[in-house]
């Protein structure tokens, strides 16, 4: 189904998940300001402040999301930086337990300083990823954001889980999961939808045409472990680019 949207995007609100830790829900409330505390606009680009402050929004929600219950997160570094040094960086693994997620539900962890979101897809969601494809802007997932084994329309290892570095990839705010049709844009079928510049993504990451954002959100490396009850995130994949 093709989305239409209205010049100019209108809508409101932020990625405000500091102080939120582990997300399960079916779905991001728009609430709040902006973190460049202004109007959006689809095309333009931020000044450095709104780096800043979307770097320190990122930083504060990844690292809010350590020692919830449900996550085990192993030799996570408490970093101040987006990019950990490598030799850290290798040896961190984060392992989810996907038994807690419902299906349509998300659950958001800390990997490596970034936050990782898993959803659980219902056969619904995705029959949508189908539908959305010719308003994409890399449907096919041509460029390496994701494994070889990710290389789908699902972006995914098993379509009905979603594994995924929750980070814009125009300047690293952290979008809002938006499931339902309709919340976003009319013919919004669901996905994720970036308030700090109106970047809009499918249900898989995928990013829209005509938005800031340059290119699909990024897969890391992950296995399934315990017959499938949990995820193992354990590397970025080396070709993708968070932002
Ligand atoms: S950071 Fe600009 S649209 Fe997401």
């Amino acid at each position: 189904m093709r989305v239409e949207r209205t010049p100019g995007d209108t809508s409101r609100g932020a990625s405000n998940i500091q102080n939120r830790g582990i997300l399960m829900a079916n779905e991001d409330q728009d609430q709040g300001e902006r973190p460049d505390g202004g109007g959006s606009s689809h095309g333009g680009k931020a000044a450095h402040g709104d780096v800043d402050k979307g770097k320190r929004q990122f930083l504060a929600a990844a690292t809010s999301a350590v020692g919830v219950a449900g996550v085990a997160t192993l030799a996570v570094p408490f970093v101040k930086s987006l990019e950990p040094d490598a030799s850290v960086a290798a040896a961190a693994t984060t392992i989810a337990d996907l038994t807690k997620v419902a299906p349509g539900m998300q659950m958001t962890v800390s990997w490596q300083d970034k936050p990782v979101i898993i959803v659980h897809r219902t056969p619904e969601m995705l029959k949508s990823l189908k539908e959305v494809t010719p308003d994409l802007a890399d449907p096919n997932c041509e460029v390496p954001q994701q494994p070889p084994y990710a290389k789908n329309i699902y972006r995914a290892r098993k379509p009905e889980w979603l594994v995924m570095v929750r980070v814009c990839t125009h300047l690293c705010c952290i979008p809002l999961y938006k499931p339902k049709p309709g919340t976003v844009e009319p013919n919004w079928d669901g996905g994720f939808h970036c308030p700090c510049h109106g970047s809009l993504y499918d249900l898989s990451g995928r990013v829209f045409k005509d938005v800031p954002a340059p290119r699909n959100m990024a897969i890391p490396e992950y296995e399934f472990i315990d017959d499938g009850s949990k995820v193992k995130i354990t590397a970025m994949y080396p070709k993708a680019k968070l932002c």
